[in-house]
């Protein structure tokens, strides 16, 4: 069969490479794709957003099951106007999409599932919110922006006047644009984060192996939030146990109560979890693989992915065998431009792929990069994806960074405590 990944990052890398590895799978395309797709696959120039061009290009080339990376792609309906022409696709539709898609609706669902999940109020207007915030306590608050806004919409604040602050460039300065219509307000919770992911075809859950990010820019998750800087799985801060409770208290019942709300939940369910004193809580869902947490999750999968995948497609998943994993862990290292997650240029030749792809049990997935005059160039903020294996998480982040340290291009840089945290548990 031929199969079709939407997007361009690491995270579209890797989804790419391991389908390539299926014996069903004849082709893989990737569009837009990047150096790195183009290598395991084929690069199909078409843009993530365009749907009409993507329906199109999957009827022509007899493509048999698509897999939609990014967010924005779903929440434009990818998956509804694929199932109008009969055309299999993994992902929710977009009325199951707007568990991400808005936090205000997400949290409605946490509330009515009773899925633990910090305290919060909703506005649709400024004047309200910060009402609110000057009726309270002078405390830690969260503000966020309802809609989409590529990770940058949430402003955790220490004091009223900082939050007040927000309120007013998310409503009234409108720096998200419509994704500022509404605004949640939540508690500020403390610990530990982790990504929990699960495939599900909206009635059977398969569980992924734990993992965390690392979402600020600097060693000691110190400076500016970005897309992430790296991730590790499976992480120790989630045990058995401790999953199985995830999985009963906050993925099934969130999935049941989409579907009483008539919007079946098919497609990656992502809780972004905080570990509190109290139990895991819910800070976010996403609606689709993390990025850059599918880099060390898929790297372990041992079984077929297109079987998973194309069984979650066609409501079939409590057929299927549980996944099977490596037992070792993995650790990626994401290799950066200069200035991320700032403004950045482009187009600088990358050296060392090859020294670095030689290294035992390493992947390295590319994200910004691509093709120019015969030589791989960085073309975004996070360039490379650097995934590796190990007998133990150290030995897993010793064997990435080796690979890491055989990559330059002008401006390279990475954080260099990627998987430490593992080690306080
Ligand atoms: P989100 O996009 O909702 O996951 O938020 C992005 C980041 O903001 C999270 O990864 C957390 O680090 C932080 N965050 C979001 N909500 C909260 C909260 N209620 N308490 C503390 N930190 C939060
Ligand atoms: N790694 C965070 C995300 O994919 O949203």
């Amino acid at each position: 069969m031929n199969v079709l990944v939407i997007g361009n990052g690491g995270r579209e890398h890797a989804l790419a490479w391991k389908m390539a590895q299926s014996r069903r799978v004849k082709r893989v395309f990737c569009a837009p794709g990047n150096a790195g797709t183009a290598a395991d696959g084929e690069n199909v120039p078409i843009a993530a957003d365009d749907i009409a061009g993507l329906v199109r290009f999957a009827k022509d080339n007899q493509v048999q099951l698509t897999v939609v990376g990014p967010e924005v792609p779903l929440a434009a309906g990818m998956v509804d106007a694929f199932e109008r022409e009969r055309l299999r696709i993994f992902g929710p539709t977009k009325a199951a999409a707007e568990l991400e898609s808005s936090k205000a609706f997400c949290k409605e669902v946490l509330r009515g599932a009773s899925v633990p999940t910090a305290e919060h109020r909703a506005f649709r207007d400024a004047e309200s919110a910060i009402r609110f915030l000057r009726e309270r306590e002078d405390m830690p608050i969260v503000v966020k922006a309802d809609g989409l806004a590529a990770g940058k919409g949430v402003f955790v604040c220490e004091r009223r006047e900082e939050a007040i602050d927000a309120v007013r460039q998310i409503a009234q300065d409108r720096i998200f644009g419509a994704a500022g219509d509404r605004i949640v307000i939540e508690e500020r919770l403390h610990g530990q984060e982790a990504s929990v992911l699960a495939i599900t075809d909206g009635r059977t859950l398969v569980t992924l192996p734990p993992a965390q990010d690392h979402k600020r820019a600097y060693d000691g998750d110190t400076g500016p939030n970005t897309g992430g800087m790296g991730a590790y799985s499976p992480t120790p801060l989630v045990d058995e146990a401790q999953l199985g409770w995830i999985e009963e208290h906050i993925l099934v019942p969130t999935i049941h109560a989409m579907k009483r709300m008539r919007r079946p939940f098919r497609g990656v369910l992502y809780a972004g979890l905080m570990l509190t004193h109290q139990g895991p809580k819910v800070l976010e869902f996403n609606v689709r693989f993390g990025d850059p947490e599918c880099q060390p999750i898929l790297i372990r999968l041992k079984s077929d992915l297109v079987d998973v995948l194309e069984a979650a497609a066609l409501g079939d998943l409590d057929r299927l065998d549980p996944p099977r994993w490596d037992p070792r862990p993995a650790v990626c290292v994401v290799m950066a431009s200069e200035g991320y997650p700032g403004d950045y240029t482009k187009g600088h030749p990358i050296r060392g792929l090859a020294e670095a792809a030689q290294v035992p049990d390493v992947k390295v997935f590319h994200a910004g990069t691509t093709w120019k005059d015969g030589q791989v160039v960085t073309s975004g903020g996070r360039v490379l994806g650097v995934t590796a294996l190990g007998n133990s998480i150290p030995l897993a982040k010793l064997q990435a960074y080796t690979a890491v340290k055989c990559i330059r291009w002008d401006g390279a840089w990475c954080r260099k405590d990627i998987s430490d945290k593992a080690a306080i548990v």
